[in-house]
C-alpha cells in the first residue's frame, strides 16, 4: 500500500491544547508558545478561539495573543469562530483564516455550542458569507466522528452528510475529530471510506485525541486511506471542556517521529518542537505528554 510523500500538520496546541487548562495562562506565555512553534517549520498554527469567555474562559485573551505574536511569512495563524460575533472579533484582530465547528452527534452539539446540528449549520451560513467578503479562508471541524460521550455510537453516514454540508457552504477542508479518542484503526478506516465515497480525501483532515492511546495508529490507518492532513498538539496538550475525561490531541512530536520513520516530509524540526513543548509544560507545571519528546530531550541532555 502506497503512503503519501508529503503530509501537512495543523498545530492546535495553543487552542485545543490550552483551552482546557484550569489555571490562568498569561498572554505572554501563549505568545511565546506560538512564537516558539513558528520557529520550528510548522506552517499552520491554531492560535486561539473567539468564543464566549463564559463557555471557555481560557481563550478569552485570543485577540491579545494575535496582537502579540510575530507572524512569519508562509505560516497560517488561525482561530475558531462559532458564530458572527466570533468572526467579527477575528476580523478585528486581523485573522486571515478561521474554523467553524459542528458535531456529528446532537448531544455534543448542544453541550459544546448550545444548538442542534442543523441550527449550527444555519449559523455558519452568514459566517461563511462574511468570511468570503473578507477573503478569509474557512476550515470546518466535525466533532465526535468516532463516538460521542453522550450519544455513544456515531454513524459514518452522519459524518459524511455533515462533511458534505460544510464543504458545500465553502469550507476548503473538513477536519474529522475523534474528540474523545475512542476510535480504533478499523473504525477510522470505515469512517474515512464512508466519508470518502463521494468526497475527495484531499479535502479531509484527521484530528485524533489520544484518550485510549490509539491516535498514532488511527493516523497510520488514515494515511493508508489517503488522508494527508493531521491536527496535533505539541506535548500532547489538551482536551475538550465539553468532553469530560478526554485527553489531549496526539502529540505533534510523536506524529513527526512516525512520519520521519516513514520517510514522509514535513519540513519541521523535531528537536526544536520538543523544546517548545517542554517549555510550555514547564510553564504549566505538567508532565510532557509526548513520548517522543521525552526520549529526544533526555537523549539530548545525556549527550550535551
Ligand atoms: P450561547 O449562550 O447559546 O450564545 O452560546 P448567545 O448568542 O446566547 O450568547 C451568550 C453570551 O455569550 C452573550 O453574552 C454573548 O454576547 C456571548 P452575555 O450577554 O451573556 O454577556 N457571546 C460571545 N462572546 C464572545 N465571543 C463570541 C460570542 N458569542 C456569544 N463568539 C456559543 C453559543 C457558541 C457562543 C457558546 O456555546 C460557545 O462559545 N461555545 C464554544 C465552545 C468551545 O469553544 N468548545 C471548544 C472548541 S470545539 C473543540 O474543542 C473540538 C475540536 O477540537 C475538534 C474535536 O476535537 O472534535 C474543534
Ligand atoms: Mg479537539
Amino acid at each position: 500500500m502506497s503512503l503519501p510523500q508529503h503530509v501537512r500538520l495543523v498545530e492546535v496546541g495553543p487552542r485545543d491544547g490550552l483551552q482546557n487548562e484550569q489555571r490562568p495562562i498569561g498572554v505572554a506565555d501563549k505568545v511565546r508558545l506560538v512564537d516558539d512553534l513558528s520557529a520550528t517549520g510548522l506552517d499552520y498554527i491554531e492560535v486561539g478561539s473567539f468564543v464566549s469567555p463564559k463557555w471557555v474562559p481560557q481563550m478569552a485573551g485570543s485577540a491579545e495573543v494575535f496582537a502579540g505574536i510575530q507572524q512569519r511569512e508562509g505560516v497560517v495563524y488561525a482561530a475558531l469562530t462559532p458564530n458572527m460575533r466570533g468572526l467579527e472579533a477575528a476580523v478585528e484582530a486581523k485573522v486571515r483564516e478561521v474554523a467553524v465547528f459542528a458535531a456529528a452527534s446532537e448531544a455534543f452539539s448542544q453541550r459544546n455550542i448550545n444548538c442542534s446540528i442543523a441550527e449550527s449549520l444555519e449559523r455558519f451560513a452568514p459566517v461563511m458569507q462574511l468570511a468570503r467578503e473578507q477573503g478569509i479562508r474557512v476550515r470546518g471541524y466535525i466533532s465526535c466522528v468516532l463516538g460521542c460521550p453522550y450519544d455513544g455510537e456515531v454513524a459514518p453516514e452522519q459524518v459524511a452528510a455533515i462533511t458534505r454540508e460544510l464543504l458545500g457552504m465553502g469550507c476548503y477542508e473538513v477536519s474529522l475529530g475523534d474528540t474523545i479518542g475512542v476510535g480504533t484503526a478499523a473504525g477510522t478506516r470505515r469512517m474515512i471510506e464512508a466519508v470518502g465515497r463521494d468526497i475527495p480525501r484531499t479535502r479531509l483532515a484527521g484530528h485524533f485525541h489520544d484518550t485510549y492511546g490509539q491516535a498514532l495508529t488511527n493516523i497510520y490507518a488514515s494515511l493508508q486511506e489517503g488522508v494527508t492532513v493531521f491536527d496535533s498538539s505539541v506535548a500532547g496538550l489538551g482536551g475538550c471542556p465539553y468532553a469530560k475525561g478526554a485527553t489531549g490531541n496526539v502529540a505533534t512530536e510523536d506524529v513527526l517521529y512516525l512520519l520521519e520513520g516513514l520517510g514522509i516530509d514535513t519540513g519541521i524540526d523535531l528537536l526544536a518542537l520538543a523544546r517548545a513543548g517542554q517549555r510550555i509544560c514547564d510553564v504549566l507545571d505538567k508532565a510532557n505528554g509526548s513520548r517522543a519528546a521525552r526520549a529526544i530531550l533526555s537523549r539530548h541532555e545525556a549527550t550535551a
